[in-house]
């Protein structure tokens, strides 16, 4: 079972581990998902209220869990180990998770599988029916509402970040803008909608930090998209120029992560191209990658929408992997909990807390 709670999802998913120690692809070791969303909650405050969010998880979980079970009719205890994430992400979110999971591992006396969220992100790309294996070095962009980042993947669970953000996400950039333009929260997917019917060349918008390949930049966008929405005043109500503004907002923010992502393409030379987080949802951003990655001769990988934003199967992918890449070791760990004699601290680190800051190159191996 694996379970994500680190924003605003609640999120729970279920797979049979002998499928895929036995070399089925991941997608077909899926045996229920479960993904609870709290936008409505948050919609009226304009963004996740963080201490909502986790008392919302906890209301979330007992129905949740009765939902995922279901095709096993319910049986908890034929669950053979637990992968939480223990971090990026809301404090508050985390810890309700994590104990949930906990708990669960302690109670059934089975292995708990901490987790990195971001890392989930890069193997929600498992999903994608054009991906077969990774192969290194390979070159990720992920991009979601909590972060920006350019990775240089040089083999399994190693990362050496290219580039990140130095203030807003790219997602971040995506609502903010938004908002500022009247769309709402979370107002991202909405933007790339309407900037399907606009023209980006009608207004000029500041690329952020296009001289510098190791830093991000969305603020100045920001302040940028701020001024021109005053400056339109009313005029922004009407839906040519509403869609201009969008096309305009969203081709700033795809050229800042397309020519960052080029250089970092001439810098590791990646056998595969990764764009994972819920910005990779975005349509735009998809196309010009391509491209880029067609000029690179290498291969564009991304998961299917719906494993874009936060879900669980994408941390169940990383989870799987783990206990694979270590199935003997994990195999015997579980059978010494079974039967009781189990004294170590791998896969059982009832010490470990939430950590809401947790990069990426700090998983272990
Ligand atoms: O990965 P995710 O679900 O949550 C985080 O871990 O942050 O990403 C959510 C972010 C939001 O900022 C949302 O506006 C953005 O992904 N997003 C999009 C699109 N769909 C979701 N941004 C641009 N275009 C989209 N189509
Ligand atoms: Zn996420």
């Amino acid at each position: 079972m694996a379970i994500d709670t680190s924003c605003d999802e609640t999120a729970l998913s279920l797979f049979d581990e002998h499928d895929y120690f036995t070399g089925k692809r991941v997608a077909d070791c899926l045996v229920s998902e479960v993904v609870s969303s709290q936008v409505d909650l948050h919609a009226e405050y304009g963004g996740v209220v963080p201490e909502l969010a986790a008392r919302e998880h906890l209301v979330n979980f007992p129905h949740l869990l009765g939902a995922l079970l279901k095709p096993i009719n319910g049986d908890i205890e034929a669950i053979s180990s637990v992968a939480v994430t223990r971090g990026p992400g809301l404090n508050g979110c985390l810890l309700v998770g994590l104990c949930f999971g906990k708990g669960l591992a302690l109670g059934a006396r089975i292995p708990l599988v901490l987790l990195n969220h971001i890392e989930g992100h890069l193997f929600g790309a498992m999903f994608s029916a054009d991906f077969n294996a990774f192969e290194y070095p390979a070159l990720a962009l992920i991009v979601s509402g909590g972060h920006t980042l350019l990775v240089n993947v040089k083999g399994f669970r190693q990362y050496e970040i290219i580039a990140q953000t130095r203030d807003d996400a790219a997602g971040e950039a995506f609502d903010k803008c938004a908002s500022l333009i009247g769309l709402g929260y979370p107002g991202g997917p909405k933007l790339s909608k309407l900037a399907q019917s606009g023209d980006a060349t009608k207004y000029r918008l500041p690329i952020g930090l296009n001289k510098d390949n190791t830093s991000f930049s969305f603020s100045g966008l920001k302040t940028a998209v701020y001024r021109l929405v005053q400056d339109l005043d009313s005029e922004v109500e009407n839906e040519q120029v509403k869609a201009d503004v969008c096309a305009s907002v969203e081709n700033a923010i795809v050229v800042a992560l397309i020519e960052k992502t080029k250089a970092g393409l001439n810098a590791v030379g990646a056998k595969q191209l990764f764009l994972c987080g819920g910005v990779a949802a975005n349509a735009t951003l998809r196309k010009e990658l391509k491209n880029l990655a067609e000029e690179f001769s290498c291969r564009l990988i991304f998961p299917p929408i719906k494993y874009c934003t936060d879900n669980a199967s994408m941390m169940g992918a990383l989870a799987l992997e783990i206990l694979k890449q270590d199935k003997d070791g994990y195999e015997s760990i579980r059978n010494m909990m079974r039967n009781g004699v189990y004294r170590g601290t791998k896969f059982r680190e009832d010490a470990a807390g939430a950590k809401p800051r947790f990069p990426l190159t700090e998983v272990s191996n």
